[in-house]
């Protein structure tokens, strides 16, 4: 049986820390509509470990996916981050507010990222936030002040690394004029390219492009199609195929497939096994 680790993919650093190009997101563990505790606290932890024992030691979370459910749950698996956890990495983020299930509203205000930093590091049980994304650019409050608040915090240690989510190239050049922009995090997978453009300057600017939602693969995968046949040919799933395809895409894309399953975390950690041709990768690109 071919073993299934997610170094197989190779890694990536920031700073003093290196971790798998394949990573996890945290956001399908709380309650329906990311609200709530989880229906299975017990499998949840068992999932987040077994990512690690795969390989898989960048977890995305953040302070909105529960609130708080999905931190609680990575402190209650890993720490107090030792022994084979000491590695794990976790990139979390600030800036949005609950009101209800699938409910999101952006608040930007610097009182307020500086609340949600101080309770990240409490609900992780961490000294420190190794990647902080701004969840989204709050429109009603200035870049200066919103990144500028995450640049004083990580000169106080409280953040290692700064990243932004869902921005445009512009955006991501205006915040760094205010602090080090080391991560990018927008929607991206075979089914929808719109920043391909965003994800050429990370590329150039080898600033770390996590695509979520990367999964995805909807009509595309539909019998006969291009997707169906390559999973046929490597019998795979055609979401291990948008994985690999992500994978060879680009060497600073880290896909974060989320998961409250074990079986389905194999499956997806298992996507490291597929090797596409540069054939096949046109073929997907060609795919409209
Ligand atoms: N920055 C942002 O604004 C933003 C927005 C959304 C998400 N994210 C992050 O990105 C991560 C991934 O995004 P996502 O959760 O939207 O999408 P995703 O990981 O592409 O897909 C998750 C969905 O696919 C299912 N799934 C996972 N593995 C599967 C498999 N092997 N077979 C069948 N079904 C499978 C999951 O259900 P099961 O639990 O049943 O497996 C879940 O419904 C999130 O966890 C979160 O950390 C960030």
């Amino acid at each position: 049986m071919t073993e299934v680790n997610a170094n197989k993919v190779g890694t990536l650093t920031l700073g003093e820390k290196t971790f798998s190009r394949l990573g996890y997101g945290a956001m399908q563990l709380p309650g329906k509509g990311v609200w709530g505790p989880s229906e299975n606290p017990k499998n949840a932890v068992m999932v987040l470990q077994r990512a690690v024992e795969l390989g898989v030691n960048f977890i995305d979370t953040a302070d909105a996916y529960g609130p708080f459910t999905s931190n609680l749950l990575i402190r209650d698996a890993f720490a107090p981050y030792k022994g084979e956890y000491k590695n794990v990495f976790i990139s979390t983020k600030v800036g949005f507010t609950r009101q209800g299930p699938d409910k999101w509203i952006p608040v930007g205000r610097p009182e307020y990222l500086r609340q949600e930093v101080e309770m990240n590091l409490r609900t992780l049980g961490v000294d420190s936030i190794d990647l902080l994304f701004l969840h989204r650019i709050d429109p009603k409050v200035s870049v200066a002040d919103q990144i500028g608040e995450l640049a004083k915090m990580q000169q106080e240690g409280k953040i290692k690394h700064i990243g932004l989510s869902q921005v445009s190239i512009n955006q991501i050049q205006e915040a760094s004029k205010y602090a080090k922009i080391e991560a990018v995090q927008n929607l991206y997978n075979v089914t929808n390219r719109k920043d391909e453009n965003v994800l050429d300057y990370c590329e150039t600017h080898q600033i770390i492009f996590v695509p979520w939602f990367p999964l995805a693969t909807g009509a595309l995968a539909k019998p006969g199609s291009v997707l169906d046949g390559l999973a046929k040919k490597y019998q795979a799933s055609p979401s291990q195929i948008a994985l690999a395809w992500l994978l060879k895409r680009s060497p600073v894309i880290l896909p974060i497939p989320g998961t409250s399953n074990l079986d389905h975390l194999e499956q997806n950690v298992a996507a490291t096994n597929v090797k596409l041709t540069d054939e096949d990768v046109k073929g997907i690109n060609d795919l409209k």
